[in-house]
Parts: structure tokens; sequence; C-alpha cells
């Protein structure tokens, strides 16, 4: 542990209370099964995933690793409801995300899955507080309480003393740590990171990694992280190894 102290005391969304005991406790929060993900057709189709099965346990931090093109970022998608897979189905939280509509994607992106990227992402003309609390506008949240959620937020990653500077005043460092903190606003059950600390150099690339390790343990939440770093994998639970759309036999 590094320190880090959870945020569940502050709830994201107003009258409910984070870290509510899933229904089903003991079942895994992802179940990935014989899933499929074929792009384009005839000679020119790129089978990107292959009959990938995967399983995630509530709490879990799971290495993603393969070579360049093994279908990482492809998965991630698929688990995260971003993209749809072929053939296949993928659970999260219970939920069916291969066929949710619309309005179901909304509310799995909004209450269940938080996305890291490898570019930050974050609103180039908002502060780092904003950005933060950018999922939180979309709740029903007493802006008192929004702000101080985001406050504790930007202390968790450490970043309470740039809560009014924009990304293009910070580090890439400390980007990825405002986008962690944007990631962890809405109490998500699932964190997904696709190469969280590929712009970043070891040494910063490693705080974040234990940042998100950190913060899996005081958020109760799960975790899949692709990279390509042997350091990082090394913090994980445990790595799951893709070789051309197939998860490897551990
Ligand atoms: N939108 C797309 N259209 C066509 N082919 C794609 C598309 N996205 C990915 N692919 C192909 O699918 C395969 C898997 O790509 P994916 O991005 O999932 O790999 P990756 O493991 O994330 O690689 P990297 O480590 O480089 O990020 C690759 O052969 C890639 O060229
Ligand atoms: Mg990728």
């Amino acid at each position: 542990m590094t320190g880090v102290t959870g945020v569940a005391g502050v709830p994201a969304t107003a009258g409910e209370g984070a870290g509510t005991a899933a229904p089903d406790a003991g079942a895994p929060l992802v179940r990935v099964r014989g899933v499929h993900r074929t792009y384009g057709s005839g000679r020119a189709a790129v089978h990107a995933l292959r009959g990938v099965d995967l399983d995630v346990a509530p709490g879990e931090l799971v290495a993603l690793v393969g070579r360049s093109g093994s279908g990482k970022t492809t998965l991630l998608n698929v688990v995260g409801g971003l993209d749809r897979p072929d053939a296949g189905s993928v659970h999260v939280d219970g939920t069916d995300v291969a066929t949710l509509d619309a309005a179901g994607q909304v509310r799995l992106r909004r209450d269940v899955v938080a996305f890291v990227f490898q570019t930050f992402g974050l609103v180039p003309v908002l502060s780092a507080a904003e950005n933060v609390a950018v999922p939180l506008r979309l709740r029903a949240l007493p802006v008192a309480d929004r702000e101080r959620r985001v406050a504790l937020l930007l202390r968790l990653v450490g970043l309470d003393g740039h809560a009014a500077l924009r990304p293009d005043e910070l580090s890439g460092g400390q980007q990825q740590r405002v986008a962690i903190a944007r990631a962890l606003a809405g109490s998500p059950r699932l964190l997904i990171a696709d190469e969280p600390t590929g712009q970043l150099d070891t040494e910063t690339g490693l705080a974040v990694m234990a940042l998100i390790r950190a913060v899996v343990e005081a958020e109760g939440m799960a975790a899949v992280v692709s990279t390509h770093d042997p350091v990082m994998i090394g913090l994980a639970d445990r790595a799951v190894r893709l070789v051309d759309g197939r998860v490897l036999p551990a």
C-alpha cells in the first residue's frame, strides 16, 4: 500500500452509498467467453480475437500483455462496451455488454466501467479539477458534494495543488494522474487502462502503475491494464498473455 486512502466516503451518486456489495458476490466481475472479433472481410480480414476466454474477479488487477497487434486494445474495447464481438459473450457486473442498446451502453460507461488511455484524453480547455468533475456532471450530485469529491480525488492522485491548472500546464505523468482521478470519479467497478504508461518515462510510468495498484486496493475495484513493461506486469496480481488473438494458457 502506498498510503492511498479510498474515496468511498464521498458517494459518487446522490443518495447511493459507494462500495455496495455486488448482488452475486463471488461471481467474476468480467466474464468473457469465446469472443471473436474480425476487422474487414474476405482476403483483407484481420482476425484480431479468435476465441478469447477471460475471467476477472472483483478487486483483481490483471495485466494484459502481448506483442503489438496481438489484440489487447480490441479485447479491452470489447470488454468495456466500446466495440462488439462478432461471436461469443461478454458479461461485466452481470450485464451482457455485447447486446446492450445505446442507453445501456451509456449506463455501463457512466456507472460500471471507466477507461484510461495512453494519450490521457483530457479536455484541453478545462482545469484538472474540471476534468475530474466531468463524469460527476452526468449525475444528480449537489455542487458542494461534487467539489468535495473532486478535491478528494485530486488528493488521492497527489495533485491537490494543481487543481486549477490546464492539461498543457501539467507534465505527462500529472496528466495521466488527472485521467485516473477522472476515471475514479464515478466509483467504477472496473477500470480499463490501455497502455496507460506508454507515453511516460520509466520512472513516471512506474509511479502511475503503482497508483493504479493502490487505487484498485483502496476502492476495491477490478482493473485490466494492457502494458508492454515487465516492471508494470510485476505489480499486477496476474498476467494474461495474448498471442495472435488467443489467450496463452497460464
Ligand atoms: N479498426 C481496425 N481496422 C482494421 N484492423 C484493425 C483495427 N483495429 C485493430 N486492427 C487489427 O487487429 C489486430 C489487433 O490490434 P490491436 O490494436 O487490438 O492490437 P494491440 O495488441 O493493442 O497492439 P499494440 O500493442 O500495438 O497496441 C491488429 O492486426 C490490427 O492491425
Ligand atoms: Mg493496443
